[in-house]
């Protein structure tokens, strides 16, 4: 029987820094991850609301989608494409959804079978009485089918999730007075791999039962009422009360109440925590893209994460969430930072001002590969994962084996209350709000802004002397200003995209910490553009790549006064003779620089340790910009994810 419980607690979740920023309320950020899964049981009309809901969720990628609903009997819609097409084939039912107010829905990124009708969820059994959507990979999925197949029972999907419906079914079925809750239950006893699963049935047709192992889920908290999502934005509208389901946890809602417990049944205290983004976050605000509104977003974002961390009155730098660290992380034999895409280019400038600041070795190592070797690594390391949703199956998997093996893990995490932000031994969050762009922007800027800071705490009282600190951090605060200056060349930025939108490839050089921000702006190019484009080194050109320059290809240069500016100004006059199109990011009142390229962008002047905060910028307005003119849908890159949860 299911147990209403009452929760007003305010989890701290982990020993991330508690965010002070707001009395009560915590950070809680979205998941962003492939595949969505929305439910709702309560009085309100459920099939705008599931719809809604599945648009809310479109930024994860998806290629088809469905809803199920339960009206005495269970009525399905799933179909291949865009949830628009569902409400289009949804139209003519009005008569049938009016209300009902329990059902599902799903969108679907193909991992087993094509994107198709019938490989889109909801799946259902034999009798069309259960139904159940699942994000996730049912890892046995191979050996379940063939058993179930010997029962009799025959599957219409090439999908993993299709056996756990029929398996639920199967367990209903034979063990005697077993009931909805305990099917589910035994079901996910027998499964391996990882699941967030919702699930109803018209037999006990009161119930929504949800679950979780690796892929998360949230339950959003109203009056009588409860949401379900694979992520907290299909949520936000209608309530800021929500539960993160825990890995290994079940929850089953009714509308008087609901019960958490661990699959083996063992009750949990749920612990309800509060939504601290608004509803405009996750909305265009009338940009024509998530991704254009989130560059523009970055002045805002970089002064969210200072704010309360630099004292401009003493010129110090406090960070909540290391603070009791700090000699630990000093006297570490080395750092290793762990990470993928975006994050490890962070990553990279981060080893670049913890090794300039505070001497402190540091090793950056793609979190696939480091997960897949046999690293050395071990007590007296400081190992930190960086990770925007703090949910990639790598950076996860590869954090808990250095765990493991007896280092300490320290997480920059934008999405609070992730997975990664739960496990670390401690962290700190970067406050970007909502990414909802699957080419990672403001979280970057934001993840650059966490690690000066860090690298600056660390330099204290090392290489690092007082007046030092202060010259940077005063610098570092008028930092969001000069990025508006460069957001104010938007259009000239998108002269320029116009210019050599049909390249078919780009090269990015940068030396120092332009290196990073010219893979950084390589992969933001390739990902929404489908351009080939190759981030380098700009010293290393004249070892093999050089030969691919010619008259076709564009040479972005990162080209900001800083120590290695005569040498960039040297690499650039090579990629010239051979009479390779430069396009140059520098300083603004560089006189020199016009006379080599052929466009220039200029930013501020800055000290170079910051200069990634700014040169990065004009390089994400081109890739959206070509992108954009080359009619790419730009948030929803084709083959890509917000999150890459599995491998
Ligand atoms: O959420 P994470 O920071 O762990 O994600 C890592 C990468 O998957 C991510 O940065 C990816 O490379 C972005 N699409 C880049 O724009």
């Amino acid at each position: 029987m299911p147990v209403s419980i009452e929760c007003s607690r305010v989890s701290t979740l982990s020993r991330f820094e508690v965010i002070a920023r707001h009395d009560i309320s915590i950070h809680i950020q979205i998941f962003m991850l492939m595949c969505g899964i929305v439910g709702y049981i309560g009085n309100r009309e459920v099939a705008p609301l599931l719809l809604q809901g599945l648009k809310r969720l479109e930024y994860r990628g998806y290629d088809s989608a469905g809803i199920a609903l339960l009206n005495g009997s269970l009525s399905v819609w799933k179909q291949k494409g865009c949830v628009s097409l569902l409400e289009e084939a949804f139209s003519g039912s009005a008569a049938i959804i009016k209300d009902v107010t329990i059902g599902i829905g799903h969108t679907r990124w193909a991992t087993h079978g094509d994107p198709s009708d019938r490989n889109a969820h909801p799946h259902v059994n034999a009798e069309g009485d259960i139904a159940l959507i699942h994000n996730g990979i049912i890892e046995n999925h191979a050996v379940l089918r063939l058993e179930l197949e010997k029962q009799g029972y025959s599957f219409v999907s090439e999908t993993d999730s299709e056996v756990l419906v029929h398996l639920i079914d199967h367990l209903w079925t034979q063990i005697p007075l077993i009931d909805f809750e305990s099917a589910v239950r035994e079901a996910l006893t027998l499964v391996e791999g990882t699941y967030g699963i919702c699930v109803l049935s018209q037999r006990e047709p009161d119930k929504l039962i949800v679950a979780r192992q690796g892929s998360p889920l949230v339950i959003g908290v109203g009056v009588d009422e409860y949401f379900i999502a694979s992520d907290a934005a299909p949520l936000v509208e209608y309530t800021r009360r929500v539960i993160y389901l825990h890995d290994g946890e079940m929850a089953v809602m009714r509308q008087s109440g609901f019960r958490v417990s661990t699959i083996d049944n063992i009750e949990q205290d749920a612990v309800v925590s509060e939504l601290d983004f608004k509803l405009e976050e996750i909305e265009k605000g009338g940009f024509d893209h998530f991704m254009l509104k989130e560059i523009f977003e970055q002045p805002v974002v970089m002064r969210d994460v200072m704010r309360g961390r630099i004292r401009l009155a003493d010129k110090t730098v406090h960070l909540g969430g290391i603070n009791d660290h700090l000699e630990e992380l000093r006297s570490a034999h080395r750092m290793v930072i762990l990470a993928c895409g975006t994050s490890w280019h962070a990553g990279l400038i981060g080893k670049y001002l913890i090794e300039e600041f505070a001497r402190i070795p540091v090793q950056v190592d793609y979190a696939s590969e480091f997960r897949y070797r046999n690293p050395v690594v071990g007590p007296g390391d400081v190992v930190m994962v960086i990770s925007q949703s703090g949910e990639t199956a790598d950076t996860l998997a590869a954090m808990r084996m250095a765990k493991k093996r007896g280092a300490k893990v320290m997480g920059l995490c934008n999405v609070v209350g992730s997975t990664i932000a739960r496990e670390t031994d401690f962290g700190l969050y970067t406050h970007a709000g909502p990414e909802i762009g699957v080419a990672s922007t403001k979280a970057f800027t934001a993840q650059v802004v966490a690690l000066i800071m860090l690298s600056i705490a660390l330099g204290k009282n090392r290489t690092m002397s007082d007046p030092e600190i202060a010259g940077l951090l005063d610098e570092l605060v008028q930092v969001p200003e000069k990025a508006a200056r460069i957001l104010q060349r938007n259009e000239e930025i998108l002269r320029i995209a116009e210019r050599y939108k049909d390249a078919s490839n780009f090269f990015y050089l940068g030396r120092g910490l332009s290196f990073p921000v010219a893979l950084e702006g390589a992969l933001k190019l390739k990902e929404i553009s489908y351009i080939h484009a190759e981030g380098y080194p700009a010293a290393e050109m004249k070892h093999g790549p050089i030969a691919l320059i010619d008259k076709e290809l564009p040479v972005i240069f990162i080209a900001a006064q800083e120590s290695s500016y005569k040498k960039v100004l040297s690499n650039i006059e090579e990629v010239r003779c051979r009479k390779g199109r430069v396009i140059a990011i520098a300083t603004e009142g560089d006189r020199e620089i016009s006379r080599l390229a052929e466009q220039v962008i200029y930013i501020p002047h800055v000290s170079p340790p910051l200069l990634p905060l700014l040169t990065v910028i004009p390089l994400q307005l081109l890739a959206y910009h070509i992108a954009n003119l080359r009619g790419h849908n730009v948030d929803r890159p084709r083959n890509l994810a917000k999150s890459v949860t599995v491998e």
